[in-house]
C-alpha cells in the first residue's frame, strides 16, 4: 500500500507543468522531474538520483549556489528570478524547505517555470505601447496635413489650366503636383500603419499568400532580372490568419528585397513546418525564410529597422518593416533577421498555427 502512495506522488511530480527538484541536506539530488530537465536543458540519466545535486546541474553553477545557500537563509525566497547562463533562459522559482517528523531540516525543494515566454510576451507589449504613443501622434499629424496637401494639389491644377501658354511654369506646376501626390501616399500609408489591426481570421494556406505576395511586389518595385526561388511544401499545415495581411507582409519583405538587390540576383523563400519550444506544450508554426543577395545592414541599421518611420532610402517612409511586425504580432507570430554588410539579408518569420484563434 505504502509502495502504490509511492508511486502516486511520483506520478504527480512527474506530471507537474513546473519544474521540480528535491535534495538532501547533504546535497544528494532526491528528486528531480521531466519538466526540471527540460528547463536546465540536462540530459536525464538513470543514475542521477543519489548524486550530488551540484554534478547533475554542472552546467548551471547559478542554480547549485541558490540551493547550496538556502540552509543559511533566515527567509526563503518567495518568487525570485534567475537567469540560466547558457541558454539566457529565465526561471522564476520558490524554495521551500523538506522537515521531518520531528520538524528537523532534512532537505530542501526547488519550484520553477520557464519565464523567456512571458518576458517575451511583456516585451512585445512595452514595444506595442511605444507604437501606441508614436502611433497617435503620427495620426494626428497625417490628418492635419492630409486637407492642405489635398488643397495644393487641386490648385496647383488649376493654375497649371491658367498657364497653358508657359510650359517652364507648366512643367513647374507639374512637379509641385506630383510631390503633392506623393506627400499624400506617405500619409495615407501612415493612416494605414497606425489603424489597429482587425484580423479576418480563417484556414489560410502561407503558400497562398507568398504566391500572392510575389505577384503584388512587382507593382511595388521595380524586380529587374531578380530571379525568385520558392520552395514550399504542399503538405505545410494551413494556419489561422489573414489571408490578405500576410500577402501584404510578404509583399513588403520582397518589396524590400528588390529595392535592395538593384535588379540582379535571386531570392529565394521557403517555408516548413516547425515545432515552437515555448514552455510545457510547445506549438505547431509554419517558419518562413525570405532570404536575399542585396547589400546586408551594418547592426547599427539592423536594430532599428522594425521602428515605424526608420529608413535610409530617400523616398521611403520606413514603415514598410513596422507594418510587417505589426502583421506579426496580430498573428502571435514571431520575426527575425539575420545580416552582415556585404552577406544579403535573411528575414525569418514563424507563424503558429493556431496562433490567433482568440485574436479576431
Ligand atoms: N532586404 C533588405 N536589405 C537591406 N536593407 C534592408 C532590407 N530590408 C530593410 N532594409 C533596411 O531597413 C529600412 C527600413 O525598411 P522599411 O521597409 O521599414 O522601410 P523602407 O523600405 O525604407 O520604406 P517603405 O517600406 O515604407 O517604403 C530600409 O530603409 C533599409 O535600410
Ligand atoms: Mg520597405
Amino acid at each position: 500500500m505504502a509502495d502504490d502512495g509511492d508511486r502516486f506522488f511520483r506520478y504527480i511530480v512527474a506530471g507537474m507543468r513546473n519544474g521540480v527538484l528535491a535534495y538532501t541536506r547533504d546535497g544528494t539530488l532526491a528528486l528531480i522531474n521531466e519538466e526540471a530537465y527540460r528547463i536546465f536543458d540536462v540530459t536525464p540519466r538513470r543514475t542521477d538520483l543519489g548524486q550530488p545535486v551540484a554534478d547533475v546541474l554542472r552546467a548551471h553553477p547559478e542554480v547549485v549556489r541558490v540551493l547550496n545557500s538556502v540552509f543559511d537563509l533566515h527567509f526563503l525566497p518567495n518568487r525570485a528570478e534567475l537567469r540560466l547562463r547558457p541558454s539566457g533562459r529565465v526561471i522564476g522559482y520558490t524554495m521551500a524547505l523538506v522537515r521531518d517528523d520531528a520538524g528537523r531540516v532534512v532537505g530542501a525543494a526547488m519550484f520553477f517555470k520557464d519565464l523567456t515566454r512571458v518576458e517575451q510576451i511583456e516585451e512585445r507589449e512595452r514595444l506595442r505601447d511605444r507604437l501606441a504613443a508614436v502611433g497617435e501622434m503620427a495620426a494626428a499629424i497625417a490628418h492635419e496635413v492630409k486637407n492642405p496637401l489635398a488643397g495644393i494639389e487641386v490648385m496647383a491644377g488649376l493654375l497649371r489650366r491658367k498657364v497653358a501658354d508657359l510650359p517652364d511654369a507648366q512643367s513647374l506646376l507639374t512637379d509641385i503636383i506630383s510631390e503633392a501626390k506623393m506627400a499624400n501616399a506617405i500619409v495615407q500609408e501612415v493612416l494605414e500603419f497606425v489603424r489597429p489591426i482587425r484580423l479576418q481570421v480563417e484556414r489560410t494556406a502561407v503558400r497562398q499568400a507568398i504566391q500572392s505576395a510575389v505577384q503584388l511586389a512587382d507593382t511595388k518595385a521595380r524586380r529587374g532580372d531578380i530571379s525568385i526561388d520558392v520552395q514550399v511544401p504542399g503538405a505545410l499545415p494551413e494556419i489561422q490568419g489573414d489571408q490578405h495581411q500576410l500577402t501584404q507582409l510578404f509583399t513588403n519583405l520582397l518589396t524590400n528585397a528588390y529595392e535592395a538587390m538593384d535588379g540582379r540576383g535571386r531570392v529565394a523563400i521557403s517555408a516548413q513546418a516547425v515545432r515552437l519550444d515555448d514552455g510545457a506544450e510547445g506549438r505547431d508554426a509554419v517558419l518562413v525564410e525570405l532570404a536575399d543577395e542585396g547589400p546586408g545592414m551594418p547592426q547599427d541599421v539592423a536594430d532599428r529597422v522594425f521602428d515605424p518611420f526608420f529608413t535610409t532610402k530617400s523616398h521611403g517612409s520606413g514603415l514598410g518593416l513596422a507594418i510587417v511586425r505589426k502583421i506579426v504580432d496580430a498573428h502571435d507570430g514571431t520575426i527575425d533577421l539575420r545580416t552582415a554588410p556585404g552577406r544579403g539579408t535573411m528575414i525569418r518569420v514563424t507563424l503558429p498555427v493556431t496562433g490567433s484563434a482568440d485574436a479576431v
